[in-house]
C-alpha cells in the first residue's frame, strides 16, 4: 500500500494515505458479495496511489509543516483513485492484459463482461463520493472521466498506424492520463478552499507531471520486465499502440528496421524483435528527455508554492518519477 509512492515519506501524507486505504475498501462494499469481491480486487492488489497522494499533498498547500489532512481531502483522493481503478478495469479489457498490480487482471479472472460492469460500478462510486464534496468537484470529475474516454478513443483510432504523429500521441495521453492527475491536484485545492490562483497552479503541475508520467510508463513498456511492472510489458507494441519511444525510434536511423515489423498484430517473437530494435535506437533516451522537459515544466509551475509542504512533497514525486526510469532500465 502506497509502496513506490514517495509521498509516504511525509508523516501527515502517510497517515492520510492510510485513511485513503480504509475508505477505498469501504467504498466498494455492496449487498452483493460477488460484486464486492470483483470491485475490491485491484484495491486489495495495491498500486502506488499516486493520485490520492497528490490530492492530499495539494490540500496541505497552505501548511508550512506536517499538518493532518482533512476528511474531505481523503475522500477527494478516494474519488480520484476510484476513477483511476475503474479506468484500469476497462483498459485491461481493451488491452487483453492478464496481469495488473502483480495480480490477475479482473478480465483474466472473471471475464470481460464482469470487468466492464465492475469498472462502471467503480466510476459510479467515484461520482457519488465526488457529489458529496460539492457540485464543483462532481462536475470536474465527470468532465475528467469524459476526457479520459476521449484520450482512450483517440488512441484506439491510431492503433497499428505507423504514421501516428507525435501530436496525436500527446493529445491522447493528455486525455487518458494527464487530465486525471491534474484533477487529483485540483480536487485537493478545491476542498481546502485555497485561493483560485493556487488551485490553478496545482492543476498545471498535475497536468505537466501527468504528461511525464505517461511518457515514463510508455518507456518502461519497452525497457522493463513484467516482474518490474506487475503488468505485461511490451504490450503496447502488441496492441499497436505506438508510443513516444517507438515513434522516435521510427524516425531514427533504425527506423528502416522497425517499420516492417509494425503495422499489424505481433506474435511474441515479433514483439521481442521490435522491442530490441526500439531499445537499440535513440527512441527511449529521446522520450526520456521529453519526460524530463515535462517534469521541469511541472517543477517550474510549483514555484509560487515555494516553502510549503506541497512544494517539497510534489517536487519529491517529480524527481522520483525520472529516477524510476533509471532504476528499471538496463
Ligand atoms: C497506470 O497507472 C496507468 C497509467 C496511467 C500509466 P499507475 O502507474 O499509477 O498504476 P498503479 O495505480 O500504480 O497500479
Ligand atoms: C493508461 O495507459 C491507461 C489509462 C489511463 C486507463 P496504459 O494502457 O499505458 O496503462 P497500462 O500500461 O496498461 O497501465
Ligand atoms: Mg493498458
Ligand atoms: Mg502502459
Amino acid at each position: 500500500m502506497g509502496s513506490g509512492n514517495p509521498l509516504a515519506a511525509f508523516p501527515a501524507l502517510a497517515a492520510g494515505l492510510e485513511n485513503v486505504e480504509e475508505e477505498l475498501r469501504a467504498s466498494v462494499i455492496t449487498n452483493d458479495t460477488f460484486l464486492t469481491e470483483v470491485a475490491s480486487h485491484l484495491i486489495l492488489a495495491g498500486g502506488k496511489r499516486v493520485r490520492p497522494g497528490f490530492t492530499l499533498a495539494a490540500s496541505v498547500t497552505a501548511a508550512t509543516s506536517d499538518t493532518p489532512v482533512t476528511a474531505e481531502a481523503v475522500m477527494g483522493g478516494v474519488a480520484c483513485e476510484l476513477v483511476h481503478i475503474g479506468s484500469l478495469y476497462h483498459d485491461d479489457v481493451m488491452d487483453e492484459a492478464e496481469t495488473r498490480r502483480a495480480a490477475d487482471s479482473v478480465n483474466h479472472r472473471w471475464g470481460n463482461l464482469r470487468a466492464i460492469l465492475a469498472g462502471d460500478f467503480l466510476l459510479a462510486r467515484a461520482s457519488e463520493i465526488a457529489a458529496s464534496l460539492g457540485t464543483e468537484v462532481a462536475g470536474l470529475l465527470a468532465n475528467t472521466i469524459a476526457r479520459l474516454c476521449e484520450g482512450q478513443v483517440r488512441e484506439l483510432q491510431d492503433a497499428y498506424d505507423i504514421g501516428r504523429t507525435e501530436a496525436d500521441y500527446l493529445l491522447s495521453i493528455e486525455g487518458k492520463t494527464a487530465s486525471l492527475l491534474a484533477t487529483s491536484c485540483r480536487v485537493g485545492g478545491i476542498v481546502a478552499d485555497l485561493p483560485r490562483p493556487l488551485i490553478d497552479t496545482l492543476t498545471k503541475f498535475g497536468h505537466s507531471y501527468g504528461m511525464a508520467f505517461q511518457v515514463v510508463d510508455d518507456i518502461l513498456d519497452v525497457t522493463a520486465t513484467d516482474e518490474e511492472l506487475g503488468k505485461p510489458s511490451g504490450n503496447d507494441l502488441v496492441e499497436g499502440i505506438y508510443t513516444l519511444p517507438v515513434l522516435r525510434a521510427l524516425h531514427s536511423d533504425l527506423g528502416g528496421d522497425l517499420a516492417p515489423l509494425l503495422g499489424d498484430v505481433l506474435s511474441s517473437g515479433q514483439r521481442d524483435r521490435a522491442r530490441e530494435v526500439v531499445r537499440a535506437s535513440s527512441g527511449p533516451a529521446e522520450a526520456l528527455a521529453v519526460a524530463e522537459r515535462y517534469t521541469d515544466e511541472a517543477l517550474r509551475s510549483l514555484e509560487p508554492l515555494r516553502d510549503t509542504l506541497a512544494h517539497t512533497a510534489l517536487r519529491a514525486a517529480s524527481e522520483h518519477l525520472i529516477e524510476r526510469v533509471g532504476a528499471v532500465t538496463r
